[in-house]
């Protein structure tokens, strides 16, 4: 119960999604008319991150947990620049949100890839003649079909010591000298109510993956920018970041939000380490 109602404060507290959902009028409360029930959320989370994602798929784009439309347009206008880009990859589409950024951004083919069935089908529902593929991000089916891979709200499913083999995987992923982009939250201040509500949030979630399997695993302080930025680098991409002004800046004039780019070699330069480049296919039909 303490994780469902936080669950929704929790999000809105994240720097720069508050400004994402008033900016869009975004239908945040999780208990709205069209939202899940107490007990449809109580269901999701005892489940698995999989079997949970498929049981809130039918009402998913009516909770705060999709990505905000102010979101997805800072990052698509931070990427505008560095475009127009060929083929697309959603990683953790979810319903979908992500593709709406890769349709404006790029020019060739757009995919989707998560691992929830009931996910995939509302995306494929919501986006027509886009491309779908169903698989776990930890081991991604593909090599060097892609231009630009985008990701929002899944690096918190991952625990630390996943993250190398989903930055492999996208970096296999693209072609040479392809970018994957995803915005990242600044740290809360110590002094803030949004520092401890996370801490709380991630808490509860051990203490229910103490208690409970199957495992749900969601937690928010687990990807700092600084370890981000070494996994990316030891994957072989090299990283740079830009600030989404348009999300707003902390009290110390700091923006809320960067976005995090990370870019595949050109060509005949570094390999990652721990890739296997060469394995996967271009995608299935959609
Ligand atoms: C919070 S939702 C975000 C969906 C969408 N990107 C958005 O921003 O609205 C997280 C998504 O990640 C997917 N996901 C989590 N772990 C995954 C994994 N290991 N492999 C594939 N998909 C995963 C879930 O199924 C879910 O659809």
């Amino acid at each position: 119960m303490l994780l469902i109602c936080a669950w929704p404060w929790v999000r809105w507290v994240i720097p720069g999604l508050s400004a994402g959902l008033a900016s869009e009028g975004y239908p945040w409360p999780v208990f709205s008319p069209r939202g899940p029930s107490v007990r449809e959320l109580a269901m999701q989370a005892l489940s698995s991150v999989e079997g949970g994602y498929d049981l809130l798929a039918p009402k998913f784009d009516h909770t705060p947990f999709r990505t905000p439309d102010g979101v997805l347009h800072a990052t698509a206008g931070a990427l505008r620049p560095l475009g127009p880009f060929g083929r697309g990859l959603d990683v953790c589409c979810g319903t979908g949100a992500g593709m709406r950024v890769l349709r404006s951004l790029c020019q060739g083919r757009i995919m989707g890839v998560d691992f929830s069935t009931g996910m995939l089908a509302q995306a494929s529902r919501a986006h027509p003649g886009a491309g779908w593929v169903r698989a776990d991000v930890r081991a991604l089916p593909f090599a060097g079909a892609f231009d630009l891979a985008v990701s929002f709200g899944a690096l918190g499913h991952l625990l630390p010591a996943e993250r190398p083999a989903l930055f492999a995987g996208v970096y296999r992923a693209l072609r040479p000298g392809g970018l994957f982009a995803f915005p990242v939250a600044a740290p809360q201040p110590i002094t803030s109510g949004g520092y401890w509500a996370l801490l709380g949030f991630d808490l509860a979630m051990r203490v229910r993956n103490a208690l409970w399997r199957p495992p749900f695993v969601m937690y928010y302080r687990t990807c700092p920018l600084h370890a981000v930025r070494n996994d990316l680098t030891a994957s072989g991409f090299a990283v740079t970041t830009v600030p989404l002004t348009a999300l707003g800046r902390r009290e110390d004039g700091s923006p809320r939000y960067r976005l995090v780019l990370a870019r595949r070699a050109a060509g005949g330069e570094r390999e990652p380490g721990n890739g296997r480049a060469g394995r996967g296919h271009e995608g299935l039909p959609g």
